[in-house]
């Protein structure tokens, strides 16, 4: 059986790399970049040093500072107004993984038009769209070499995953300088969304040789260095392994799938504005020990390659050994459980069904190596409450 991979035509990767962003566009034939980012980056002048860097290279770029935290429906309407206004050949993403979904979703409903909720999945969608270009400033989502985009319908609050290459960016420049702001929280939930991201690539069911390999680098480097980067934000080394490592799990997982962790993360992130990485930790040890059963021999390699176990280890022993490692890096980030984050029991408990279902449609939980029940999914929800 064959297996399609698609990755960014550019990956301009190391320190300094955001300097030659307008390099990468004009090679690329394009001069009228919508830059989209959010509110933050914007009001640090970031955005604009990035615009300025883009008009040195001769293209003419407009920033859109819209983007929220986890993007609704209703917050692409302006930056579809603000594309159309400035006529732009492309749209350059400029953030970490919110301003990033948003530019791959303009990128598309610029040219197509619609809502987005018609391009959701199952829909592989092959394109028309514009040109995306990537910048990252988290060491996280990898959406900057992934063929996703995720968007909330603001109607339903439903996380909605929308994918196919129409999303893949054309380019993406990999910057490690534009992380070092990061403050611990954010260096710890979005490390372990690339955690995240590498083990469920490696051990879901769309899994294959070329995911594999990047997968388990990235398992090992975030062994390595996240809690390096959560100490202490000014470890360039650490800051830079990190980076490296979010962008090859984010190939990894755009080239197999993930599974159930990111399946039951998205509806806490949409009903309860839990951080996206956060939520993933939440739920991250006990849905490993609930799928280990259907994949020792998976789940040993992401052990091992982590640092939890050794060759020794048989699998059984190993894959233990990664529910445990997975524990107590939870401890040590200081991960809360939903209850301690302070979300309402009963909230919770009214909505665990509708999350579960909402989870279930999402499709990756298929891709699990445990298939779940919703009934199953419910227990979980249960389980980690507290
Ligand atoms: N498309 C994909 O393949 C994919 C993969 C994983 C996650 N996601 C999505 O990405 C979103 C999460 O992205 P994220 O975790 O990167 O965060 P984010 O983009 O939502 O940003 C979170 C906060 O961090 C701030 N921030 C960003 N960079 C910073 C920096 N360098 N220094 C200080 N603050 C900074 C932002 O301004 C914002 O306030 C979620 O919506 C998630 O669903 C998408
Ligand atoms: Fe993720």
């Amino acid at each position: 059986m064959s297996v399609t991979l698609s990755l960014p035509r550019i990956l301009r990767v190391g320190r300094g790399a955001a300097d030659e962003l307008g390099e990468v566009i004009t090679g690329l034939g394009l001069s009228r970049p919508l830059l989209v980012t959010d509110a933050f980056l914007a009001g640090t002048g970031a955005a604009e040093r990035l615009a300025e860097t883009l008009r040195g290279a001769g293209a003419h770029p407009r920033i859109f500072s819209g983007t929220v935290p986890d993007p609704t429906t209703d917050s692409l309407a302006p930056g579809i107004q603000a594309l159309h206004e400035h006529t732009a050949d492309s749209v350059i993403g400029f953030g970490g993984g919110s301003p990033m979904d948003t530019a791959k979703a303009l990128a598309l409903l610029g040219v197509q038009g619609g809502h987005m909720r018609d391009y959701k999945a199952p829909r592989v969608n092959l394109g028309p769209a514009l040109p995306v270009i990537a910048v990252p400033t988290t060491a996280g989502s990898g959406s900057e070499a992934t063929q996703f985009t995720i968007v909330t319908d603001s109607a339903s609050d439903e996380k909605m995953l929308c994918s196919g290459p129409a999303f893949l960016p054309l380019a993406a420049v990999v910057d490690v300088e534009l992380t070092m702001s990061m403050p611990p929280r954010l260096t710890a939930d979005t490390g372990v969304d690339a955690l995240t991201h590498a083990v469920e690539a490696y051990v879901s069911r769309k899994a294959n040789p070329f995911a594999d390999s990047l997968a388990l680098t990235a398992i090992t480097t975030i062994g390595r260095h996240l809690r390096r980067a959560y100490a202490d934000g000014g470890d360039g080394p650490a800051r830079e392994a990190m980076m490296l490592a979010a962008t090859q799990a984010g190939i990894a997982f755009s080239n197999s799938s993930v599974a159930l962790v990111h399946g039951m993360s998205r509806p806490i992130g949409a009903h309860f504005h839990v951080a996206h990485g956060l939520s993933n930790a939440m739920l991250f040890p006990a849905v490993t020990a609930f799928s280990v059963p259907a994949a020792p021999a998976r789940y040993a390699d992401c052990a091992r390659a982590l640092g939890a176990a050794t060759a020794e280890d048989d699998d059984a022993r190993a894959a233990d050994r990664l529910v445990q490692a997975l524990r107590d890096l939870c401890t040590d980030l200081e991960v809360p459980t939903p209850a301690a984050h302070g979300i309402d029991k009963d909230a919770w408990t009214r909505l665990t069904p509708l999350m579960a279902e909402q989870a279930l449609a999402s499709g990756s939980p298929a891709n699990n190596p445990r298939v779940p029940t919703a009934e199953e999914i419910e227990s979980l929800y249960a389980r980690i409450y507290a």
